[in-house]
């Protein structure tokens, strides 16, 4: 098996844990760091529906509580037969630690497409921009 086969597969196994009672839209995410290491994460959803959380953000978060800043790819299923790719929070999330990230979005039967962060979220406001736009003290 490749190694996309792999974390999609990975992927895949985690979405049954979603916890989606409300949309029934389950996601699951593998995210690899630089140096390898995978964090697994899954949508939760809350009946206060703003607090629900989308999987990828669970996954990265996950990462960056436990000290990894840099990823390298992020692998995600649903259970859209149309690849269907990250929600715009998550985009200018990922932005945040990943600008260059590749994103594999998958469907139930392994079908999957490839996208660049950098196609999904041009123009982003970045950390950069937000030390560059700030005053300066007094
Ligand atoms: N969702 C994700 O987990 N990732 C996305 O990129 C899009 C949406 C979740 C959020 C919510 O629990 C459900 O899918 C329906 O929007």
């Amino acid at each position: 098996m490749n190694t996309t086969l792999s974390f999609i597969k990975l992927a895949s196994e985690i979405r049954v844990k979603a916890y989606a009672p409300y949309s029934r839209h389950r996601v699951g995410a593998c995210l690899v760091t630089q140096d390898d290491h995978i964090f697994l994460g899954v949508n939760v959803e809350n009946c206060s529906f703003p607090l629900g959380v989308c999987a990828e953000r669970v996954a990265i978060y996950k990462a960056v509580s436990e000290g990894y800043l840099k990823f390298k790819k992020l692998v995600l299923v649903t259970g859209n037969e149309e690849i269907s790719a990250p929600c715009g929070g998550c985009r200018q999330v990922i932005r945040e630690f990943a600008p260059d990230l590749e994103i594999i979005v998958a469907n139930p039967k392994n079908l999957y497409k490839t996208f660049f962060l950098k196609d999904l979220l041009p123009h982003a406001f970045s950390p950069e921009s937000y030390l560059k736009g700030q005053d300066p003290s007094s």
